[in-house]
């Protein structure tokens, strides 16, 4: 089926709104990538950037097909023409309240486009029933970096009509990503299974098991991840997956409970790859480890 997907617009340019503007601009879609913050704004334009020239430095994109994404793509401070667009992806901290109003004001202004969170954990349903047309609304749940992670994870609302869930399924494959369609359950099939890890990995390191290097060698060498889950929570960034985990523990119970060595990082401003340091040292977007 034809998804009618052409105009998009993506909230927040952050490192997953940035990705996934630079994904549907590859396929061939107009978007508008917006954020309240210039500087924000800025650093997602340079990402995109940077993705870009990788992707031709790596021959995954020819460089005519990389300046016509460029071209593709326009940088908002605000909304702008609401009416025209077919898609919508949210892309914003996850804080339900600003979600919902975000929601709420862009089904208010558009009567048929697809209204998508990008959510890791929040609840799609409650996100849909602060909309006027709650039936349009759905997860697209990407994964860093957008660009390269083949997964995209479809979450239906309660209130999600077949049709949209149809159409996202064939957007999936314009974009050339796999899909799975998963309930509407806290953490989906993705973060629940992540934070798991995730958090007791970050557990081990505080027993003293074993050094951050060697928790991640061992989910690398061992189990084949492409990536240790302490590498892994600095390229996702914590304060990312503590808000998950936070979230998690509410929902599910005390298995997601967030280490104190998490929220002590957090509260210093080690968010990871993005600040430069969390489990490791970042230098040159490479992890080195800490002493
Ligand atoms: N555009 C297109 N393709 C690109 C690219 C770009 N900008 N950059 C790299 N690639 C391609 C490369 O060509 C390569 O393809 P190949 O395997 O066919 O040769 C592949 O992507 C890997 O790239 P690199 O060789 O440059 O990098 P690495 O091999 O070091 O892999 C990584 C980097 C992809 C980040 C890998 O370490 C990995 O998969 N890590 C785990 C990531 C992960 O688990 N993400 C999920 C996090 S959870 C999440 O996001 C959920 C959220 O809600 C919090």
């Amino acid at each position: 089926m034809s998804d009618g997907i052409q105009n998009v617009l993506v909230i927040g340019a952050g490192t997953m709104g940035a990705g996934i503007a630079e994904v549907a601009a590859k396929a061939g879609c107009s978007v508008r990538l917006f954020d309240v913050s210039a500087e924000v704004l800025e650093a997602g334009k340079a990402r995109i950037e940077r993705s870009l020239a990788k992707a031709v430095e790596k021959g995954k994109l020819g460089a005519d097909a990389a300046e016509a994404t460029r071209a593709r793509i326009t940088y908002a401070g605000e909304y702008g023409d609401v009416a025209g667009l077919d898609l919508v992806v949210e892309a914003v901290p996850e804080k339900m309240e600003l979600k919902k109003q975000i929601f709420s004001e862009l089904s208010a202004g558009n009567p048929t486009c697809i209204l998508a969170s990008n959510t890791s954990s929040l609840s799609l349903t409650e996100i849909a029933a602060a909309c006027q047309d709650p039936s349009r609304v759905l997860g697209m749940h990407f994964f860093n970096p957008p660009p390269v992670m083949p997964l995209l994870e479809i979450v239906e609302a309660e209130q999600t009509a077949p049709e949209i869930t149809a159409r996202v399924r064939a957007f999936a494959a314009r974009i050339d990503k796999s899909p799975i369609v998963v309930r509407d359950m806290p953490g989906f099939a993705t973060s629940r299974l992540g934070i798991i890890l995730g958090m007791e990995a970050i557990r081990m390191l505080e027993q003293g098991v074993a050094s951050a290097a060697d928790i991640d060698s061992a989910m690398e060498l061992g189990y084949r991840h492409p990536m240790g889950p302490l590498k892994l929570t600095d390229l996702v960034g914590l304060d990312v997956r503590l808000a998950i985990a936070e979230h998690l523990t509410r929902e599910l119970g005390p298995q997601f409970t967030p280490p104190p060595l998490l929220r002590m990082l957090v509260r210093a401003g080690k968010l990871g790859a993005k600040t430069g340091e969390g489990f490791y040292k970042w230098v040159d977007g490479k992890a080195v480890p800490k002493k």
